[in-house]
């Protein structure tokens, strides 16, 4: 069966940069409160989530050096599409001038490993070359006047172009998971801003993440022992800080962005891994644990064998 290789990758941030003192002039809260008990000290905002998605999806293609009309589909996780009908990824095919296959997939912040394991499944299956985009403009959803949800929610995008390969590619083992039950913990309604129980979404986070980062592990064979490096969800310093110390693997390991990004939902886990990629931090036959978890309250993972372009 194919697998997939990730050939080239792009990401995209907001020029508009919202620091934690511009947010203490809105609302009571400090900087250093948001430091603290978060790690985020400044965050991006505005743009589209097609306009983002296009920005980081041409880095991407531009790295791979390839024709954008090689690419036969195209997977985008959004929590915040443009519009409810048509899907955002309709519009970002237009706009790279793509003539293939096109959806959404909104699994909220674990969405951009939900949609790397789908598009290993398109591999395996004949597709040739993907484009998989994770973009979130949570800043459209968000109140801005609850300071329990505003210091965190932020916008951005990270695109990848795959590819398929005749071997197993670079995917060695996945979990996908959700508990729809628990869908009262963070929510929002259409047209509406994001509710959350930030200190129930904590106790449980850490807990998912851990879980669903063995499943994966257990499936390639692997331990964490061998993972160079993690990339959790940046959703705050403190779950990151527990959900590695839980597992094993010391913070030197671990990809993190969250200081300048905030939590960017489906761009989270791209931005931080893409990041590492961009500094040399990954190396050929590295073992990378991707590991998100979000609203749903869904969680997913993945560990990948990297291989550099
Ligand atoms: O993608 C998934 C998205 N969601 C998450 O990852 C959220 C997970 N949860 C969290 O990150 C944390 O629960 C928060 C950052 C949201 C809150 O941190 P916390 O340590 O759980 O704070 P808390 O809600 O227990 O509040 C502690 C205190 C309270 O004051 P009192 O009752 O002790 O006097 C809050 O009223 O801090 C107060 N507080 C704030 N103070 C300043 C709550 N938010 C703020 C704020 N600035 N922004």
């Amino acid at each position: 069966m194919a697998g997939g290789r990730i050939i080239g990758w792009g990401t995209a941030l907001p020029e508009k940069v919202l620091t934690n003192a511009d947010l203490s002039t809105m609302m009571d809260t400090s900087d250093e409160w948001i430091t603290e008990r978060t790690g985020i000290k400044r965050r991006h905002i505005g743009g589209s989530t097609a306009s983002l998605s296009v920005a980081s999806a041409r880095r991407a293609i531009a790295m791979a050096g390839i024709d954008p009309a090689s690419i036969d589909g195209l997977v985008l996780s959004t929590t915040t599409p443009d519009r409810t009908v048509p899907a955002t990824s309709a519009t970002v095919q237009n706009e790279l001038g793509l003539r293939c296959g096109a959806f959404d997939v909104n699994a909220a912040c674990s969405g951009f490993v939900y949609a790397y394991v789908i598009a290993q499944g398109l591999l395996a299956i004949g597709a040739k070359r993907l484009l998989v985009i994770g973009t979130d403009t949570l800043s459209r959803i968000t109140d801005w006047s609850d300071r329990g949800t505003a210091i965190l929610f932020a916008d951005g995008s990270g695109a990848c172009v795959v590819d398929a390969t005749p071997d197993a590619g670079q995917l060695l083992g996945w979990d996908l998971d959700a508990d729809g039950s628990l869908e009262h913990l963070l929510y929002a309604e259409v047209g509406g801003y994001i509710h959350m129980d930030g200190k129930e979404v904590f106790r449980r986070a850490v807990r998912i993440m851990v879980d669903s980062a063995k499943k994966s592990l257990a499936k390639a064979g692997l331990s964490v022992d061998d993972v160079k490096l993690c990339v959790p969800h940046q959703a705050n310093l403190r779950i990151i800080d527990a959900a590695c110390r839980n597992l094993g693997i010391p913070l030197e390991r671990t990809a993190i962005v969250l200081h300048e990004t905030g939590n960017t939902s489906s761009a989270s886990i791209p931005l931080a891994l893409f990041d590492a990629a961009d500094r040399g931090r990954l190396q050929n036959g590295d073992i990378v644990l991707l590991v998100g978890f979000g609203a749903g309250m869904t969680a997913a993972s993945a560990v990948l064998e990297w291989r550099n372009p």
